[in-house]
């Protein structure tokens, strides 16, 4: 792959005065010095270990002992010796996390933390697909339930899911669910046939080229930093093919890496949080206010607490299903 940023230095777009959280217009909790407090304490009582997803809210990134994309996250949740795992994050990602420490408490702080991509697919579906396909390999982005992570034989996140395909033997069908962006992108990196599944994770569908090319006539030295699971990456590829897109991980690294001073980053917000945080001394512009997934807003300082108090609500999978599961989630941390 070709690398899209420019080769001289841009010059320094400055910070927006306005912090990040204002920007986005969440709200400040009146207790928010008593429930970090709070936190602490518990935290320690329960020898209880908060990993966040870069998309959490920026107050709760900040009391998180990791943060990082889902393929970090389910090597956190693999190596963790803590009892309790609190997951600052939406519901497959704490099912992955159960489904690693079956002996562990997983705790999700509102079970309403879904996601819309993983509500695309249902087990039943991908065994319908299998049986049209014999012989396939079903290939499952890790935002899908335990259900149907067991009837797959691979997990994938966007951060290593060219090479999990890379990986595959030469000549199996391949069934890849249920992300069609992330899907496109893995087919143009490997040169590999794949069957796709229609799905679409909300947030970055609704992610419009215009909308990219606004944040660029406004910032026109500002670098890409595009998710693959956007909707408008087919065509900003198609006006720009060297581009390349970036897990949310992927995104710190090439922020750091880059001589670029400003990037247009184009996912959801919570994003800036983290490149904010990691990279302090370049600029970071969201493409768009509203690219926001309420499902990771879900959770708060106040619900990680009553969850450290209560040891609930927790997040479990039946044995059966966890057994199954846990082979193509093994396979995804082996290969990447
Ligand atoms: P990554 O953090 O793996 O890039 O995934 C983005 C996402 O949408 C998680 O829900
Ligand atoms: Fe799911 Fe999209 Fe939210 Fe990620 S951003 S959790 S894919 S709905």
């Amino acid at each position: 792959m070709t690398d899209s940023a420019p080769e001289a230095v841009n010059p320094v777009v400055p910070r927006p005065q306005t912090p990040h959280r204002d920007l986005l217009q969440l709200e400040v909790l009146p207790d928010e010095a008593q429930l970090r407090a709070d936190i602490e304490r518990l935290r320690k009582e329960r020898n209880a270990v908060i990993i966040a997803h870069n998309y959490q809210r920026p107050e709760v990134q900040e009391i998180a002992d990791f943060v990082g994309d889902s393929l970090g996250l389910s090597r956190q949740a693999a190596k963790t010796d803590a009892d309790v795992i609190v997951f600052a994050g939406v519901h497959f990602m704490a099912e992955t996390a159960a489904i690693l420490n079956p002996e562990k408490t997983v705790l999700l702080p509102d079970l309403r933390a879904g996601c819309s991509l993983a509500d695309t697919v249902t087990a039943q579906g991908i065994r319908d697909w299998k049986a049209q396909n014999p012989g396939g390999l079903v290939v499952t982005y890790v935002n899908t339930t335990a259900d149907v992570k067991a009837e797959s034989d691979y997990c994938v996140t966007s951060g290593n899911a060219v090479q999990v395909v890379q990986s595959l033997p030469e000549g199996v069908p391949v069934l890849f669910a249920p992300d069609r962006f992330l899907a496109a992108h893995v087919i143009r990196e490997t040169g590999r046939a794949m069957d796709v599944w229609d799905g679409a994770c909300h947030v970055h569908e609704a992610i419009r080229p215009e909308d990219v090319q606004g944040q660029q006539a406004a910032y026109p030295d500002a670098e890409l930093l595009i998710h693959p699971e956007c909707g408008c990456s087919s065509r900003i590829l198609g006006a720009i093919p060297e581009l390349q897109l970036y897990s949310t991980e992927g995104m710190i690294h090439r922020a750091k890496a880059s001589p670029a001073q400003a990037f247009i980053v184009v996912t959801e917000t919570g994003m800036v949080t983290r490149l904010e945080h990691d990279v302090p001394d370049k600029t970071f512009i969201p493409v768009s206010r509203t690219a926001c997934c309420e499902y990771m807003k879900m959770i708060t300082l106040e619900n990680i607490r009553d969850a450290l108090v209560n040891l609930e609500p927790r997040v479990t999978v039946p044995a059966d299903i966890r057994a199954l599961a846990l082979k193509p989630i093994e396979r995804m941390l082996a290969i990447g």
